[in-house]
Formats: structure tokens, sequence, C-alpha cells
């Protein structure tokens, strides 16, 4: 359930029209309702309520300050994969005591700086990662918290981009060489063992494999304690899928009961979670005008959002909903959705049934939220869009439409002689 709702033909996000804020910022822009991004952060939230867990809201879904600081607010914490983003959630007012560092590269600057900061759990995903961690705690004399990220090999039956659980991927170490590194961990004095994490991919729109790769993970973990290593936190990722189409994933009440019912094996672990696309993905749309329309061996409808601004589609031939922002009674025709950048992978939906377009019309591309923004750049020498968040009846921009000044930040023309061959 979201709060994107027509009223009076107009796409309204909560009680704001749509047209109202592209009239105010321009086009193209994300657009959140901090309603959704609440009630989607709570029901996952919630679902665990009755056992100890922490949620840490994947940052790179959806890293914008004012959403990570929503849910540092309403008591998440932060799942974070590089530098960058500890310093947004750090910004934002997240707990550092409530962020887990995940990622196959980490550098020993974002180690030493992660350190410092006192996070909760670094998720280790190679011995080389684990004795620079050594190195980098010892020259701080600090003591580092870990977890080993284990590979349990399960097919999350996703697109083969986003699996990440299967031996084949680069991510995490395999079950039979963990029990090894969990050793060499336990003798470095500089490292302190305090987890086992696993993330075996993203938008999964079943359990089994969450369950599958779970009972694995506990399976290890019995075999660390008859070792005589002790696991505090299990850490089973993030990756529930969403509705972009026809996709039925598990509500998070569902996926909550398989997880809860598995983990009674390990009673006394704390569980984090790491969901991302789940909270933001349906919380957010890209709202983009058409420029112009064209007809040929096909139907372009060519708009001024690109795939600099939404990858996904390109990357992953992914799909969203469009929606026009005003329901006219149009005729639907069949279409390409393309945008300006001078690439043929430049397109928002293919041979889709859309509505028929004129100049100035706006569309609403629908589950923007979780990996659009984030995932945006400046090809094309494209300045990014706008954010905006809406609350109730009142809008604010998070974050301003970039400028041209901005695109040559940091830039610089050699004061060389000149070359005079
Ligand atoms: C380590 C890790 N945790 C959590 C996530 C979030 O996944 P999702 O957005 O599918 O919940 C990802 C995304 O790929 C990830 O790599």
């Amino acid at each position: 359930m979201n709060h994107f709702e027509y009223r009076d033909q107009i796409l309204h996000c909560e009680g704001v029209p749509v047209p109202l804020i592209a009239a105010s910022v321009g086009t193209p822009f994300y657009l959140y309702s901090a309603a959704t991004l609440t009630r989607h952060f709570q029901a996952m939230d919630q679902a665990f309520a009755d056992i100890p867990h922490v949620t840490c809201f994947a940052a790179k879904s959806c890293s914008n300050i004012a959403i990570l600081n929503l849910f540092g607010r309403l008591g998440g914490g932060a799942d974070i994969v590089s530098g960058g983003e500890l310093f947004r959630a750090l910004t934002a007012g997240i707990d550092p005591k409530k962020i887990v560092y995940s990622g196959v590269g980490k550098t020993p600057e974002e180690l030493r700086y992660a350190l410092k900061s006192g996070i909760l759990m670094f998720n280790v995903e190679s011995l080389q990662e684990l004795e620079t961690l050594q190195a980098v705690a010892a020259a701080l004399d600090l003591v580092a918290p870990v977890a080993l990220r284990i590979n349990p090999d399960v097919d999350p039956k996703t697109h083969a981009y986003i699996s990440t659980g299967l031996a084949k991927n680069k991510f995490g170490l395999p079950l039979d060489q963990a029990a090894e590194v969990y050793a060499a961990a336990q003798a470095m004095p500089h490292i302190e063992v305090v987890g086992v994490s696993c993330h075996i991919g993203s938008q999964l729109t079943t359990v089994a494999p969450f369950v599958e790769a779970l009972n694995k993970v506990i399976a290890f973990v019995r075999r660390l304690s008859a070792n005589g290593i002790t696991i505090k936190y299990l850490d089973m990722g993030g990756g529930l899928g969403i509705n972009y189409d026809q996709e039925e994933p598990p509500l998070p009440a569902e996926y909550a009961a398989a997880l809860k019912e598995a983990l009674r094996e390990v009673p006394g672990c704390t569980l984090i979670i790491e969901p991302g696309r789940v909270i933001v993905g349906n919380a957010g749309i890209l709202v983009t005008k058409v420029l112009y329309t064209k007809s040929g061996a096909k139907h372009f409808i060519i708009v001024d959002a690109g795939m600099n601004d939404l990858a996904r589609p390109s990357l992953y031939g992914a799909y969203h909903r469009i929606q026009p922002v005003e329901e006219k009674g149009q005729e639907n025709v069949v279409a390409d959705l393309v945008g300006p950048i001078c690439e043929t992978g430049d397109f928002l939906a293919k041979e889709r049934m859309l509505p028929v377009c004129a100049s100035d019309d706006l569309l609403a591309v629908m589950s923007a939220g979780a990996y659009g923004f984030s995932m945006s750049s400046n090809y094309n020498s494209r300045p990014r869009v706008a954010e905006v968040l809406v609350r109730g009846d009142e809008f604010q921009v998070i974050r301003k439409r970039e400028t041209f000044a901005a695109l040559i930040q940091g830039e610089n023309i050699p004061e060389w002689e000149e070359f005079s061959g």
C-alpha cells in the first residue's frame, strides 16, 4: 500500500497534487511519500518486534540524508557499503551502534573511518580484508567487531545481476573456508568475533531461499559454538522483493514468520536485517515531462528523464509501471518511452501500452524509490534531478536539482605550456 493516488483524475502524493510540485521544482524529479516510507519501515521493523533485532536500512537503495534521518528517528540503523554511505548515515544522525558495514572491497581508509566512528559490526568478506582490518585496528589501538559474510550457495531466483549468494558470485566466504577464517579471526588481538552475516540477493519473491540460507547459517553457527566461538548477531541481509508489475512477494509479516521459526534454533542471537527495496521502492516515483513524440516503424514518446536518472530499465530490463499524472481519458498506444541520452539502451519502457501523449504532459514512473536516484549519474553531462519529500499537505525539496556549475566542480584545465609539437 502506498500514498500515490488519483483525486479528481490528478495524481497526488499524499495530499499534494503532483502537477503543483512539477510547477514549483521543474522536471524531472524524484518524489517520495513520508507516510509510505514510515508505514513500510514500521511494517518491516514491527514484524520482528517480539525478538531482539536491529533494522539496518540498506542505504544504497535510497541514500538521501532526509530519508536516512526519517528511518533513524523511527529507531532504524543503516547497512552501508562505502565511506560515503557512512558519512551520509552519520550526517543523518543514525546511531553508529546501529550501523553495519558490508561490501567486498572496503579500503584501509574506509575501515579506519568506520572503526573510529564506533560502528556496530564489520561484515568481512575475505581473509585479506580481515587481516587489513586487524592491522588498521592495531594501529588505532582499537578492537574491531566482526561478522564474516557467508556465501551459502543458495539460488535466490532473481535477476543474475542482483543474485549475491551463489558460489559463483563475488560475495562472502564459501562455507567450507569460513570455519578456518573464523579460527584466524579469533586469534587476532584487535578483532572481536561477534556475528555471522549473509545476503543472498535482491527482489526475492518467495521466502524459501531465505529460509534455506538461514538454515545453512544456523547449522554453521552451531559448528562455531561447538568450537567455542559464540555468535551474538545473526545478520540475514535484505532482499525482500516488491510488486513492480505482476509479482506477488511475501508480506513482511510472512517473511518474518518464516525467519523467526528457524531462529528458534539459536536463542540468544540478535537478528539484524538490512531491508532496502521493500521499504523505499513503492514509496517513491520519478516524474518526467513529455518533450516530443514521433512515429515511424515504432511510436516513440521522448521524455526529459533518461537512463542516467533511472538506470534500472537499461541495466536490468526492469519493469516500471508508467502512469499519466492527469487522467484525461487518453487512448493508449503501443510505444517506447525513451529519454534524451545518446544510447539506444536509453529507455524507461519498451513496446508498452502507454497513454497517447502530447508535449508537456507529465508522466509518473512508478516504484522508482529504490535504486533510482541513488544509481543516477551525470552521463551526457546531465545535472542530477531534484528529490522532493511530501508529508501530508506539505512538500520540501530534499535535494536541489544540480546546476551546470556543479557538473564541473573539481575539474581543472592544466596550466601547462602549450604543446608545440
Ligand atoms: C549486503 C546487502 N544488504 C542489503 C541489501 C539490500 O537489498 P534490498 O534492497 O533488496 O533489500 C543489499 C543490496 O543488494 C546488499 O548488498
